[in-house]
C-alpha cells in the first residue's frame, strides 16, 4: 500500500537543478542544435504501434532530459503508475480508486479492486452494450415509428465530450443511425436538433455518471416530453436509455433496468468514454470498431506501464509540459489537429486536463508552491493558422504546441497535401524562425524561432489510433499530477458553481424577496428583473 499522503512534490527539490539546465539553455537555439547533431530527430522521436511522437523541436537536450527523468523517479511516478493501475484508491479526496484502464483491460490479468476482480463485471457491461447497439443499428430493435434512425446523447462534461468528440472525429467509421449532442442548458441545444429529428424513430441516450446533473436532467425532462407530445406516455419508454452509477435516479425518471447501463464509481467522468457512456460511440461505428478503440487506449496503457521512461510517450509529454510551465514559467499549451472532424479534441483535452489539474492544493493537504495545470487551448488546423497562430509565431509570450497530423485520410491528395504541408510549415517556422538578416533587415518580418512543438505522426485517424492518442493525454495529465503532487481525480472547483445555482435560482421568481449574498449579484438580478420586464 502506498502513502498517498505523504506526497511533496520532488520537483521542488530539482528546482535549483533544473533552473540550471534552463540556463544553460537559455541562448541554445534549437535549430543550432539541428545542425550539430543529426540524429536529433532519431533521439528525440518514440513510436508505438504505428503513432510517431516527435518532440526534438523542444528546448531540450540529452543532459536536461536526464534530470527530468531523475525528477520523474524521485517522485515515485512509477510507483504511483502501479498503484493507479491495481486499483488504489489514488482519488484521496474522493477515496476512490481511478481504475478506467480497467475498461479496456485486453489482457487475461485480474483487475482486483477491494479483492475482487472487475474484469468480469466490466465485460458483462460491454456484452450488454454490445447485444443493445446492435440491435439499434441493424433495426431489431423497434421503437414507435419501426427502427431508429438518430441517436440523441443527452448529457455534459465527461459524458459529452468524449463521446461527442470521438464519434465526429471517427464520422469515417459511422455506419449506424445519426448521433447529436445536446449538453447545454440553453433551449436551443435540444431544440435545433429536435427541429429536424423525428419522435417516431429517435432514441434518447441519457448520459450521466451522477444523474443529477442539472442542465442534463432538464433536457432529459425536455426531450421526454416532446416524446410523450408526439406519442403518448404509454409509449415512450422504449425511446430513453440511460448511462449511469445511480440505478435509483435511472429508475425513478422511469427508464427501465434492461435499457439501464451502468458502471461504477471508480471511473471518473471525463475518463467515462471506455465504460457505458461510451454507448453513443459504440452504436455510431459499431462494436467491433468500438473494441478496436479500447484496443488503442490499452496499446497506451501498456506502452506507459512498460517503455523506459525516456521513451515513454507520455512520459515525455507530461515532463516537456512541466519544463515549461515550472522551469521557463510558460502558462499555456495550444492543441492543434489538422483534422476537422477533431475539432472538438481542444474542447475534450480542456476537461481532461484543466478539471484535472487546475488545484492548489496538495495531496497532503498543504498549499502547492508550484504552478500547477497549464491553460489548454486549440483549432483545428490550418483554420487556427488564420486566427490566432499570428501571436504563437510573434508574440511575446511562448505557447508550447502539440500538433497532430494524419499522412492519409478523406479526400483527395490535392486536400490531404495542404493539409501536411501547412502543418510541416508551422511546426518549422516556429522552430527555424528568421532572422533580421534573413528578412532582408525588416523587424517586422524576423521570427525569433526556438518555439516549441511536438508532433503526433499516424497514417489515419483510426478507431485505434484515437484511442491511443486520448490515452496518451490521459497517462499525460495523471503523470503531470503525481509530478505537482496534487489529486487528478477530483474536480471540487466545479461544485461551488453548482450549489449556488440552487440558491440562485429562486432568486429570479417574480417577487421573491431573497436577497443575494452581495451587491454586485443582486445589481445584476434587479436588472435582469427591469429587462425581462421592459
Ligand atoms: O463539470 C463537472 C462534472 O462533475 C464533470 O466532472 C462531469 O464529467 C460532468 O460534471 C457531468 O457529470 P455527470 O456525468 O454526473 O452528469
Amino acid at each position: 500500500m502506498i502513502n498517498t499522503l505523504k506526497n511533496s512534490p520532488a520537483l521542488l527539490d530539482f528546482m535549483d537543478k533544473l533552473n540550471a539546465e534552463k540556463q544553460r539553455l537559455l541562448d541554445v537555439q534549437v535549430r543550432d542544435m539541428f545542425e550539430q547533431d543529426k540524429d536529433r530527430f532519431n533521439k528525440f522521436s518514440i513510436r508505438n504501434e504505428g503513432v510517431l511522437f516527435d518532440y526534438s523541436k523542444n528546448r531540450i537536450d540529452e543532459q536536461s532530459i536526464s534530470v527530468l527523468i531523475d525528477m520523474a523517479k524521485a517522485s515515485r511516478l512509477e510507483e504511483m503508475r502501479d498503484a493507479m493501475f491495481s486499483g488504489e484508491r489514488v482519488n484521496t479526496t474522493e477515496n476512490r480508486a481511478a481504475l478506467h484502464t480497467a475498461l479496456r483491460n485486453k489482457s487475461d490479468e485480474p483487475v482486483m479492486f477491494e479483492g475482487k476482480d472487475v474484469i468480469p463485471d466490466v465485460k458483462a457491461g460491454l456484452a450488454k452494450m454490445t447485444t443493445f447497439a446492435n440491435a439499434v443499428r441493424d433495426g431489431s430493435y423497434k421503437v414507435t415509428g419501426g427502427a431508429i434512425t438518430d441517436v440523441v446523447n443527452i448529457g455534459i462534461g465527461g459524458s459529452d465530450l468524449g463521446p461527442r468528440m470521438a464519434t465526429q472525429s471517427l464520422r469515417e467509421f459511422n455506419d449506424g443511425p445519426r448521433l447529436h449532442f445536446v449538453a447545454n442548458s440553453d433551449a436551443t441545444d435540444l431544440d435545433d436538433i429536435l427541429e429536424y429529428i423525428k419522435p417516431q424513430t429517435t432514441l434518447f441516450i441519457v448520459a450521466s455518471k451522477s444523474f443529477t446533473t442539472a442542465e442534463t436532467m432538464l433536457n432529459a425532462r425536455n426531450a421526454k416530453r416532446w416524446v410523450e407530445d408526439a406519442i403518448g406516455k404509454e409509449n415512450a419508454g422504449i425511446h430513453f436509455c440511460a448511462l449511469s452509477t445511480n440505478l435509483e435516479a435511472t429508475k425513478a425518471f422511469g427508464i427501465e433496468d434492461e435499457r439501464t447501463f451502468g458502471f461504477w464509481d471508480w471511473v471518473g467522468g471525463r475518463y467515462s468514454i471506455w465504460s457505458a457512456i461510451g454507448l453513443s460511440l459504440m452504436i455510431s461505428i459499431g462494436p467491433e470498431d468500438f473494441d478496436k478503440f479500447l484496443g488503442g487506449a490499452y496499446s497506451a496503457d501498456q506502452h506507459f506501464k512498460n517503455a523506459p521512461l525516456d521513451q515513454n510517450i507520455p512520459v515525455m509529454m507530461a515532463l516537456l509540459g512541466v519544463w515549461y510551465r515550472n522551469v521557463w514559467g510558460f502558462q499555456t499549451q495550444a492543441v492543434m489537429p489538422y483534422d476537422s472532424r477533431m475539432s472538438r479534441f481542444p474542447a475534450w483535452l480542456q476537461q481532461l486536463d484543466m478539471e484535472s489539474n487546475g488545484k492548489s492544493v496538495l495531496k497532503s493537504n498543504e498549499q502547492t508552491q508550484l504552478d500547477t495545470g497549464p491553460i489548454i487551448f486549440g483549432e483545428v488546423g490550418t483554420n487556427g493558422q488564420h486566427a490566432f497562430y499570428q501571436l504563437i509565431h510573434q508574440g511575446t509570450v511562448i505557447i508550447p504546441c502539440d500538433f497532430l497530423l494524419a499522412t492519409t485520410g478523406y479526400g483527395g491528395q490535392e486536400n490531404r497535401n495542404m493539409l501536411i504541408s501547412n502543418c510541416l510549415a508551422q511546426t518549422q517556422a516556429l522552430m527555424m524562425g528568421r532572422t533580421l538578416e534573413e528578412a532582408n533587415g525588416n523587424p517586422h518580418r524576423v521570427f525569433e524561432g526556438n518555439r516549441p512543438s511536438n508532433t503526433f505522426l499516424y497514417k489515419e485517424v483510426t478507431p485505434h489510433v484515437l484511442g491511443m492518442l486520448m490515452a496518451f493525454y490521459e497517462h499525460k495529465v495523471f503523470i503531470q499530477g503525481v509530478l505537482w503532487g496534487i489529486n487528478s481525480f477530483d474536480q471540487w472547483g466545479v461544485e461551488l458553481g453548482k450549489e449556488l445555482l440552487h440558491t440562485i435560482e429562486p432568486m429570479l421568481e417574480e417577487g421573491n424577496s431573497h436577497k443575494a449574498q452581495n451587491s454586485s449579484t443582486q445589481g445584476l438580478l434587479d436588472a435582469i428583473h427591469e429587462m425581462k420586464n421592459s
